[in-house]
């Protein structure tokens, strides 16, 4: 890793260029092909213009940043030099303008210290309880063999695990027909070109659906006062929880963290978990390793226990594999409060900043071979991934970190876990496509088939090398 640059004083920024543009069209510049496909336009400049330019999209102005030196100056500088409300503005209309990064900053930092303290390493075995129910209601209906599409079923999992850790058990049992087209007006409520305040079909329904999930929730959280009994979750967590001057989350924000993490968590779960099951299956030697693991470790081990399903290190390697070639935030934002340097060029106030985990996570620099499937280059003999702190982006980094990241793993470690340790699987189409998306990135149709596996007495398997320490600080975001 190279040593952070000495910042220039203020007034030397000020004589600094600006990163060159790429060429575009009069007026909307380069949105059109951002547009269409905006990871193959960035690579296409990238070649052209090396790891700093800038694009137009539109009247917005954009530094795109792929070096990961550069990444300091993007991750580590707060919401008052680069603001990630200002970028994600709809946030504000889905949510509220108070919550999360779209409060000021120091209201910002006391909610996200709620979330991290939630989502702790520690805080999750209770967690285990629901993904496990829900894959086992999931499992069972599959029967013994047959064929099952990726997206759509990863969503259905992932959208009832969120409902049930985060909403409450008798939200997910009470679950009406409802609930997910409301949730998908409410996604549907992401708008990165359109000003939010056009009266546009998709950003009414999505205030309308934010109006009755909001009093879905609140219905919850009266329901719960006063029952002490109630089993431990994300909705008892916060109304035992302290915020600022020691005072309970008032209720407001409370229902913008259920209906926000619940958001936060299904759509990107989904996308990555359909990801790495498809990233496994098409790469039978490192499969056929996860499943002797998987095998060994959840035959004996006890899966009701966190720890248990924490020494699955084969299939943590291809998770962080699976999100390195394809992240689902392939590109993420933020908004110039203020000029900054980095580089030795300047970057303005009023621009934009993108960083894309899609295309620094495949840089020759950062990763051998970086286009193929490796989970081995995460074992102790290689870690590559250590090479540079901004190596690994598919949760972001620094200050606006997911805080979800060992929730997402744990959940994908039962669910892929599971699903392998008892039934073999193949894909029936070995090359899916990406979904052209707006948004989080996923694949498009995938079927897998799949058959119940014979059961095998752990004794029978052959003797298979444990693949070391855990490459990963699981332990904490
Ligand atoms: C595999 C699944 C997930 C992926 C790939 C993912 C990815 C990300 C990324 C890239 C960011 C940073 C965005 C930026 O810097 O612009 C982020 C932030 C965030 N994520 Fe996740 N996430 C996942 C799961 C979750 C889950 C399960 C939760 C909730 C338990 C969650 C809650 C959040 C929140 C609240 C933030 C905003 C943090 C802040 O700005 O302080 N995510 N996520």
């Amino acid at each position: 890793m190279t040593a952070t640059p000495i910042q220039p004083a203020a007034s030397e920024i000020g004589i600094l260029p600006t990163p060159p543009f790429v060429k575009g069209k009069p007026l909307v510049g380069n949105l059109l092909e951002f547009y269409r496909d905006r990871i193959g336009f960035l690579r296409k400049a990238q070649a052209e213009y090396g790891n700093t330019f800038a694009i137009q999209l539109g009247p917005r102005k954009i530094a795109i940043l792929l070096d990961p030196d550069d990444l300091e100056a993007v991750f580590m500088k707060n919401d008052l030099t680069l603001s990630v409300g200002q970028a994600y503005k709809f946030v504000g209309t889905m949510f509220s303008p108070d919550y999360l990064y779209m409060a000021d900053f120091e209201e910002y930092q006391e909610q996200r210290k709620v979330l991290l303290h939630a989502f702790k390493s520690e805080k999750l075995e209770p967690y285990l309880q629901a993904m496990q129910r829900e894959l086992r209601d999931w499992m069972d209906q599959l029967g013994d063999e047959g064929e099952f599409d990726v997206v759509p079923e990863m969503s259905k999992l992932a959208l009832h695990i969120a409902a049930r850790a985060f909403i409450g058990e008798e939200f997910r049992m009470a679950l009406s027909e409802e609930f997910l087209p409301l949730f998908k007006d409410l996604s549907d409520g992401a708008e990165l070109i359109f000003p939010l305040n056009w009266p546009l079909p998709h950003l009414i329904r999505c205030k309308a659906a934010r109006a009755k999930l909001g009093k879905m929730v609140k219905a919850v959280f009266d329901a719960r006062q006063g029952k002490e009994d109630a089993p431990y979750d994300f909705l008892k967590y916060l109304l035992e929880a302290r915020y600022r001057d020691d005072q309970p989350v008032p209720e407001d924000i409370r229902i913008n963290m259920v209906l926000g993490i619940t958001w936060g968590g299904y759509e990107t779960t989904t996308g990555t978990m359909s990801w790495a099951l498809i990233h496994l299956l098409q790469n039978p030697d490192f499969l056929r390793k996860t499943v002797a693991e998987i095998d060994r470790i959840l035959g004996s081990g006890d899966t009701s226990r966190l720890d248990t399903w924490r020494e699955l290190q084969h299939l943590l390697m291809a998770f962080w594999e699976s999100e390195r070639l394809e992240p689902v935030s392939d590109v993420l934002m933020r908004y110039n409060v203020q000029d900054y340097e980095t580089g030795g060029y300047r970057i303005p106030a009023g621009w934009y900043t993108i960083v894309s985990p899609s295309i620094t996570q495949r840089l020759p620099s950062l990763y051998t071979h970086p286009n193929a499937f490796d989970p081995s280059r995460y074992l102790d003999d290689r870690k590559e991934h250590k090479g540079h702190r901004f190596s690994q982006l598919a949760f972001g980094g620094g200050l606006h970190k997911c805080p979800g990241m060992n929730f997402a793993h744990t959940e994908m470690q039962v669910v892929i876990g599971s699903l392998l340790r008892e039934y073999d699987l193949e894909l029936v189409d070995p090359e899916p496509q990406k979904q052209k998306l707006a948004g989080i990135q996923r694949p498009g149709e995938c079927l897998v088939r799949y058959r119940k596996r014979t059961p095998k007495h752990p004794a029978e398997e052959s003797p298979h090398k444990s693949a070391g320490t855990c490459p990963f600080h699981q332990h904490g975001s």
